[in-house]
């Protein structure tokens, strides 16, 4: 099978019913994990996945990071990196086959961290995807304006026939407002890498949400939503 296959396994498109654990459409305070438990296995096409990194604040000590607006970011519920295998885990487990994981990851994660879980779990890098905020952030040495999306896939590895939008350039500038203590992320670009890979109805997970951007993105683009955050609204 190649990535130029035009078939790919049934169950995607919601054919199927599925009973969702949470209301779809609609904030939802909850655990994640206990989110992802409560799945059936390969019911979900994507899942877009922004952890609140805790290694960077741990690894990185530097600069500002941890003091003025880093201890901001430090008072939302942090996940280890364990706690992050344990997300990737049940996220590949309920992806359809050939479903993605839109992973968000800074810099440091990158060059440094994320390899080991995708082995483990089984998902493939097949694409990464730079937003550039437009907006100066932190940094001991160079400063990112950077984040990067990588772009997962759970076997089989396709694209023909599962990636329908071939207008999305690599890097993509989108300037977006902190609300809070969260920082959103981009709600255009996600809208069209979720209209790549999904079709309309289709249910997009984000199992820790924060500000929901990607409900608003999945609605912007007729996918439903199903998701939750531990915090309570943002
Ligand atoms: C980086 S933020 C997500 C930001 C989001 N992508 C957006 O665009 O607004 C990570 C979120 O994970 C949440 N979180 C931490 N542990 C969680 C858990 N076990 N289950 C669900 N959410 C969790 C935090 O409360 C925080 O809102």
């Amino acid at each position: 099978m190649t990535v130029f296959a035009t078939t790919r396994t049934p169950r995607f498109g919601g054919a199927e019913i599925v009973q969702w654990p949470l209301p779809l459409n609609q904030r939802n305070q909850f655990d994640g994990l206990d989110l992802l438990a409560a799945l059936d296995a390969e019911t979900v096409p994507l899942c877009i996945f922004d952890p609140q990194y805790r290694g960077i604040l741990d690894k990185m000590q530097y600069g500002n990071e941890g003091v003025s607006r880093g201890r901001a970011r430090s008072s939302l519920p942090q996940m280890s990196e364990e706690t992050i295998g344990e997300f990737i885990a049940g996220i590949a487990t309920v992806l359809i086959p050939s479903g993605h994981l839109f992973l968000w990851i800074d810099k440091f994660h990158l060059c440094t961290g994320v390899g080991l879980w995708m082995e483990q779990w089984g998902l493939e890098v097949v694409d990464l995807v730079t937003w550039n905020k437009a907006k100066m952030g932190m940094g001991y040495r160079t400063r990112r304006v950077g984040e990067y999306l990588l772009i997962l896939q759970k076997p089989p590895k396709r694209a023909k026939g599962v990636w329908h939008r071939h207008d999305i350039p690599d890097v993509v500038t989108e300037k977006v407002e902190r609300i809070g203590n969260v920082h959103p992320k981009p709600v255009n670009l996600q809208a069209r890498l979720i209209e790549a890979v999904t079709d309309p109805g289709d249910v997009v997970l984000d199992p820790a949400a924060g500000s929901y951007s990607v409900m608003t993105a999945a609605h912007q683009v007729g996918r439903q939503f199903l998701g939750c955050d531990i915090a309570g609204d943002s």
